[in-house]
């Protein structure tokens, strides 16, 4: 039976093909007021999408596919903690962590139902009294020694969300109650690197793992407990480590003491954890009443996306124009400039929560689905972009949408530093846009008394198409509430997308088959051993590699 997305898709398509259908330009043209009608708000915060080749005719398709696909079903069933992660059974109730613990959020597992946000609730009470002790040197290191630094070790949602959310709130303060470290790669140097200058009677270790069972995080941890061991010895093991996970047995077996394990359930996704007792460290480095202003902002989000209208909800609207590009434009990227350097990883917290949630290419129906899904997220900070691939942007072959984002106010005492961020900003959104034709260059050479030949030489290579897509997501400041409700914004976008692409954006099996194929090449690479059943290059390069090695 044909999906009847398929003929939504092919509405927006033709849509897209009309003449001029991809002209930004001509639509501001035609309607003075575009902007403020293609710009939706939530209190302070501005979503203004009025920089694409969204017409009315586009908008209605994009919601009778928001119908067809049944989005406020999904959303209804999503906030009632039902199963919207069919493929591993799970609700996906990441809002529960963040509202009130009367919210009576739910989430139907077998059996009977959690008060999820009760029981985020009491575990966040377990987590402040945590965060005030060591915050008050009432909990100490093994030598009696205040915790200065803490160490976080995870991967993935155990670490791109808590270190976005620790550096937008603690970057370049001197108020910052405890220093942060981030240990995520297996690799070595990265171990050297996060413990680099610590002193292990000060430093506090947080093992953040859902599953307790991911290579990376299992093998830090080990390695960071015979640093603490190394150094204070064995029974300052409990002392200094920290359990943020969902399997408390395996928590235990490492040694981590029942009151420094704080736990969550299976109806968090990793992605989506930050909020979670996988957060520990933003509440550590930045302060109890921050994390909890984030948990706030991003409860605001919740309730905006669960009660506003969809033509006035912002992650819908976010999420529909970024449906338009990708299955009208045929776009295949999309591109996050943060104008703000506290949100330097931003983007690479949204790449997992963006294309771990919709890197999908079956259905829930489990065939194949007949249209794109998650485009290629990528970003760095504004105004840093201008200066490495903002070129391709302007000027390459291929129609990249940007996400602008910028907060009206700063947090130092430079406005001239600000103002200019924000022109920048609001520069590279406009030239996007207008471009600057050929005619324009060559009369602009023409009257600073270029010869023809340079003319006709030149011109060609300066030209801007233009038209060229952005939102921008603007706000008042960056604080704790605002970051929690911008990622909740995104978070909300994904999985709106998710539901219109009919994909589950909660589960993440192509994880697995690298996982799988590493643990069976790990022993091969140890000297002596015998070569694997694996392609001639696989085998010529582990080959190769154990040639080269030299074993210390
Ligand atoms: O990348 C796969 C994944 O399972 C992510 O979804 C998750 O955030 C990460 O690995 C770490 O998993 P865990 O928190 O269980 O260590």
């Amino acid at each position: 039976m044909t999906d009847p997305r398929s003929a939504a898709f092919a509405r927006l398509r033709q849509l897209a093909s009309r003449p001029d259908g991809k002209r930004i330009t001509k639509l501001f043209a035609a309607d003075p007021a575009r902007a403020a009608r293609f710009t939706a708000t939530m209190d302070d915060l501005v979503l203004d999408f009025s920089k694409s080749s969204i017409d009315g005719a586009a908008l209605d398709a994009l919601f009778d596919l928001a119908h067809t696909a049944g989005l406020d079903d999904f959303r209804q069933r999503m906030f009632a903690g039902e199963m919207v992660n069919p493929t591993e059974h799970r609700a996906a109730m990441h809002m529960a962590l963040r509202a009130p613990a009367d919210a009576g959020l739910r989430a139907q597992l077998a059996g009977k139902p959690d008060d999820a946000s009760a029981m985020a609730a009491a575990e966040r009470i377990r987590m402040r009294a945590f965060v005030d002790a060591v915050h008050a040197g009432t909990k100490t290191g093994a030598t009696g020694a205040r915790f200065t630094h803490v160490l976080t070790i995870g991967i993935g949602g155990s670490d791109l969300g808590p270190l976005v959310a620790t550096e937008g709130l603690t970057l370049g303060r001197a108020d910052a109650p405890m220093q942060a470290r981030f240990l995520s790669n297996v690799d070595g140097h990265a171990f050297q690197h996060a413990t680099f200058g610590l002193d292990p009677a000060r430093t506090l270790v947080l093992v953040a793992s859902k599953t307790f069972t991911t290579l990376e995080t299992v093998t830090n941890a080990h390695a960071a407990r015979a640093w603490i061991a190394g150094a204070l010895g064995e029974a300052a093991v409990p002392h200094h480590f920290v359990a943020l996970s969902t399997n408390l047995p395996a928590v235990a077996a490492f040694g981590v003491i029942p009151e420094h394990t704080f736990g969550f359930r299976d109806w968090v996704g990793g992605r989506y954890s930050l909020w979670s007792p996988v957060g520990l460290v933003i509440a550590l480095a930045a302060g109890w009443d921050k994390f909890q202003a984030m948990l706030d902002g991003a409860w605001s989000m919740d309730r905006h996306f669960r009660d506003a209208p969809l033509r006035q909800n912002l992650p819908v609207l976010l999420a529909l124009v970024g449906i338009w590009h990708v299955n009208a434009l045929g776009c295949d990227t999309h591109c996050v400039l943060a104008y703000d350097d506290r949100l330097r990883r931003l983007p690479a917290h949204l790449q997992q929560v963006e294309m771990e949630s919709n890197g999908k290419r079956v259905t829930l129906a489990g065939t194949e689905t007949g249209w794109d899904t998650c485009p290629i997220l990528f970003g760095e900070p504004g105004t840093n972009a201008q200066h490495s691939f903002i070129q391709l942007v302007h000027q390459g072959t291929r129609t990249i949408p940007v996400d602008f984002i910028l907060a009206a106010n700063p947090d130092h005492d430079r406005p001239d530093a600000h103002r200019a961020l924000a022109a920048n900003a609001f520069a590279q959104a406009e030239a996007l846009m207008v471009g600057k034709s050929e005619a324009a260059i060559r009369a602009e050479m023409a009257a600073k008394g270029a010869s023809q030949a340079d003319i006709d030489a030149m011109a060609p290579h300066r030209v801007a198409p233009g038209e060229r897509p952005s939102n921008t997501i603007l706000f008042d400041r960056l604080d704790a509430f605002s970051l929690g409700r911008l990622i909740a914004l995104y978070e909300h976008k994904v999985a709106v997308q998710g539901c219109l692409w009919g994909i589950d954006s909660f589960d993440q099996w192509g994880v697995e088959l690298g996982k799988v194929l590493a643990n069976g090449i790990l022993p091969e690479l140890t000297p002596g051993a015998a070569q694997g059943a694996h392609d001639s290059s696989t085998n010529g390069l582990i080959a190769r590699f154990k040639a080269l090695r030299r074993e210390s």
